[in-house]
């Protein structure tokens, strides 16, 4: 039996449909319907228009009818980086960088990603998934429906294919839907510190070891490495990338993040699906970033929370043609927040981007980066109803409500996954 449902009432309908992804000028536009309806079936949009047309359809006069009584739809968020399993919060930390201490300076005293590692090999894998799924009914709470999930925090073969195969589990136990990337070049782990070759042998490790056994269990699609000063240089990430590319994982790069790298223009050569962070672009990075299919995802959360003043150059990369998107990263170390509207505001009053270019880079733009435009991103006939439905009357208020969540109702493949009470 297949079920339809008829939502109309809403005052406006981001279909942020047709060209995909969004550059330039047109990610702009988010496709605004004012007396709009959307007919889904069976997880499905099957009709998207004005709601004079959508209800002389037969199966309209069928359908179940929800109401939205003057609220404003988007397709449901997709967050393309976050750092979804980790053992617990870095409060400690927190202070410390309040008082002035740097995010490269904690590391160096243990503290950063070896410490988030130390606590996760320690954690059972039952009380990882609990406090994922707390982390998933949240990301549904603020309207996302899709998120990307790296590794990271393992760094050897037992703790890496344990986040991995959690990545896994989630993405059949629960409604959101989880794409995985292999982080295993986070940073060295403290193990392979204090021998010379330690990092070398490392790499080894990974590209011998880690890389095939990932690929092999189909447990990533993507994989991805930190290349920084505190992390791998540019020769190292190569290696990585390339390996991983060898067993068919497409690369994503934490790129000129504190300092610049050159990890942009290596990921654009290596046809990486996104070069993310990127606060510290020279304007060669950006106009090759204009000229690839690689997306620029940007974290402005980090600034945010590490109190830097720095964000990344969002206006140039647009007005150059970039494909621009956004995201929460999600992590202990640099961005504890799962809220996407969060990003939204940052990116409209630290990025000067529109409310509407911020839209579209959370949904179209960032499906676009994960290979699932064709599935989520926008509401178009055809595609999974995955929808977000907010308690404003106009999705400018989104935003403007900075660290409120006016998110009403989410919905995922057509089935309601949160509702305000
Ligand atoms: O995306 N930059 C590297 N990885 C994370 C931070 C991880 C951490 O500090 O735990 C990031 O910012
Ligand atoms: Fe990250």
């Amino acid at each position: 039996m297949s079920t339809s449902l008829l939502i109309r009432g809403a005052s406006q309908i981001l279909t942020v449909g047709g060209r995909a992804p969004r550059r330039g000028k047109a990610l702009d536009d988010v496709g605004i319907l004012r007396d709009g309806a959307i007919l889904l079936r069976d997880g499905v949009v099957s009709a998207v228009g004005p709601v004079t047309q959508i209800e002389k359809l037969k199966e309209s006069k069928a359908a179940e009818v929800l109401d939205l009584d003057g609220r404003v739809v988007l397709p449901g968020f997709v967050d393309a980086h976050t750092h979804l399993i980790h053992a617990s919060s870095r409060a400690q930390e927190y202070e410390l960088k309040i008082q002035g201490v740097g995010y490269e300076e904690i590391a160096r005293k243990g503290g950063g990603i070896l410490n988030s590692v130390g606590k996760l090999r320690a954690a059972t894998s039952q009380e990882l998934k609990a406090r994922a799924r707390l982390s998933l009914e949240r990301f549904a709470e603020y309207g996302t429906t899709t998120i990307e999930a790296k590794s990271g925090y393992g760094l050897d073969l037992t703790n890496e294919l344990r986040i991995l195969s959690l990545h896994k589990e989630l993405d059949s136990e629960q409604p959101l839907e989880i794409v995985s990337t292999f982080l295993g070049a986070h940073v060295v782990p403290a193990e392979y510190r204090n021998k010379p070759s330690g990092s070398r042998d490392y790499l080894n490790l990974l590209e011998q070891e880690l890389i095939p056994e990932v690929a092999e269990n189909g447990l990533a699609e993507y994989c991805d490495v930190f290349c920084e000063r505190s992390a791998f240089s540019l020769a190292e990430s190569r290696k990585v990338l390339a390996a991983g590319k060898r067993h068919g994982l497409r690369p994503r790069v934490h790129a000129e993040q504190l300092s610049n790298t050159g990890a942009t223009r290596l990921g654009i050569q290596l046809g990486a699906a996104s070069c993310d962070h990127l606060e510290y672009l020279k304007p060669a990075d950006i106009r090759a970033l204009s000229k690839s299919h690689t997306v620029a995802t940007l974290l402005p959360g980090c600034d945010f929370h590490l109190g830097l003043k720095h964000y990344a150059p969002a206006r140039k990369l647009i007005d150059a043609g970039a494909i621009l998107a956004l995201a929460t990263d999600f992590n202990p170390g640099t961005s504890p927040t799962l809220s996407m509207p969060m990003v939204l505001s940052l990116a409209c009053t630290q990025l000067r981007m529109s409310p509407a270019e911020a839209i579209a880079a959370a949904t179209i733009n960032a499906a676009y980066s994960l290979g699932r435009h064709k599935k989520v991103g926008s509401i178009e006939a055809g595609r999974q109803a995955d929808l977000a439905v907010f308690e404003v009357a106009d999705y400018r208020e989104i935003p403007y409500y900075f660290g409120v969540n006016t998110c009403w109702l989410t919905m995922k493949r057509g089935e309601v996954i949160h509702m305000r009470d």
